[in-house]
């Protein structure tokens, strides 16, 4: 299931590194979605009313790192977390029928403690940077889902500027105000099932939501295909990964044209040595179809990407994204280790930190059940999904555990601790 990552009509928004001008998601909530009852990560605060616009305080609890890993036994959750992501952006870029509709329909998704009849609703909050996004959905007595609630806040401490605003409705119908409270427009939409996000979203009076519908738009979540990465497409270059991978060749090719220092550099780091390929370049056949090329060390004789193997074609897929010069802001990876030799999962991971480091707004969501990839990380990095014996998920992380804070100190790597059981409550 793939929420289809488009670019958004600005592209991406640029990254700001610098003090003060950090933009992170702190935290994000997500209620009644699936296995996911009731989970958080990170800095939280508590769901706004519809009339609380004014000065929301800070969450509680330490906001995410750029790195956050979820671990977890079969079905505690971690794709329905992924998941919810790509719910949200679908919701964004199309409406809240759609992205019901393409995940089995509303009461296949809302969780099934719930009376069918009852009038629950999947619910979503982030806090990003100093702004309280909430989203919930419902479904109305024709069982067609529309959007029963959103809001938009700046959270108390520092907001800034004339031009900051925020918004709340419910069905369609609400309010711009500023920060102060001060109402500045009314809102009525003609389609409750669409975010009020998507429409001012579009408008330049209000740049603190563009900027805002232009994060959530940009997010990555990668469903990497091999096979789609091997289809020859057509020979034009393109800036950005597509989710499947489909426009590798494109990327490489762009990459070519415009970055051919960098590439080489990243020959030099990862493909040379970790893949033994030497060099990597694309063909343009006579009818405009472009192949990519693999020369491994030691042969002449070029490989095609349709030869290649699966593990192969994702390394070079990460490589590329995470050296992306104008990079996503925030990539979901669902089991990364897949396809990946484990000792390769430390160097993916300290790839990913020099990716943070350099783009400072850049953030990572992993699943994984690789204790090798668990290895390499601290305890603040990673959050354990856990079920209770409702049936529901939980959520607590590694770095709340002081025995496990003091055994990563002592030394002990974090996925030896997984997989001798100090992780997980059994
Ligand atoms: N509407 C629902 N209400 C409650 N639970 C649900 C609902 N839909 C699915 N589930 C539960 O969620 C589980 C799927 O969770 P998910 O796919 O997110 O797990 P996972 O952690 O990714 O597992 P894996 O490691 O196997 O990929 C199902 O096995 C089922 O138990
Ligand atoms: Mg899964």
């Amino acid at each position: 299931m793939g929420c289809g990552c488009k670019k958004s009509e600005g592209g991406r928004p640029k990254m700001k590194v610098g003090k003060n001008i950090m933009k992170n998601i702190r935290g994000i909530g997500v209620k009644n979605y699936r296995v996911l009852r009731d989970v958080s990560l990170g800095s939280v605060v508590p769901m706004p009313k519809q009339d609380e616009t004014k000065g929301m305080p800070f969450g509680t609890g330490d906001p995410l790192s750029p790195l956050t890993v979820v671990i977890g036994r079969n079905g505690y959750g971690k794709s329905s977390l992924c998941d919810a992501f790509g719910f949200i952006g679908d919701c964004l870029r199309s409406d809240a029928e759609h992205a019901c509709s393409i995940r089995g329909g509303f009461f296949d998704i809302i969780s099934n403690c719930h009376d069918k009849q009852s009038d629950s609703k999947l619910e979503f909050q982030i806090l990003y940077d100093n702004l309280q996004y909430s989203l919930s959905i419902a479904s109305d007595k024709y069982n067609t889902p529309y959007v029963y609630a959103e809001t938009l806040s700046h959270v108390s401490a520092d907001f800034t500027g004339n031009d900051s605003m925020n918004f709340f409705a419910s069905c369609g119908e609400g309010k711009v105000v500023r920060p102060n409270a001060e109402s500045v427009s009314d809102i009525k939409l003609a389609d409750k099932r669409r975010l009020v996000l998507s429409t001012l979203g579009n408008l330049n009076q209000f740049p603190d939501i563009v900027e805002f519908r232009r994060f959530l738009d940009s997010w990555y979540l990668s469903y990497f295909k091999p096979d789609a990465a091997r289809q020859p497409s057509q020979a034009i270059p393109q800036k950005h990964l597509s989710t499947s991978g489909n426009n590798l060749a494109n990327v490489v090719l762009y990459w070519e044209k415009e970055h051919r220092a960098e590439l080489d550099l990243l020959f030099d780091r990862v493909f040379g040595k970790v893949l033994g390929i030497e060099r990597l370049e694309t063909k343009t056949t006579e009818d405009g179809r472009l192949l990519l090329r693999f020369f491994e060390r030691g042969t002449d004789r070029p490989l095609y990407a349709s030869q290649m193997s699966d593990g192969t074609l994702k390394l070079v897929a990460y490589t590329l994204l995470l050296g992306d010069p104008e990079p996503p802001p925030f990539v979901c990876f669902e089991e990364p280790e897949n396809g990946l030799y484990h000792k390769l999962l430390g160097a993916f991971v300290d790839e990913i930190r020099k990716h943070c480091d350099k783009n400072g707004n850049s953030q990572f969501f992993i699943t994984t059940h690789q204790p090798y990839l668990v290895d390499a990380l601290k305890p603040e990095e990673v959050w354990i999904l856990e079920k209770g014996n409702d049936g529901f998920a939980s959520m607590k992380r590694a770095s709340e555990d002081a025995v496990v804070r003091n055994m990563v100190e002592g030394g002990m790597p974090l996925g030896a601790l997984w997989f001798s059981e100090y992780l997980e409550s059994y």
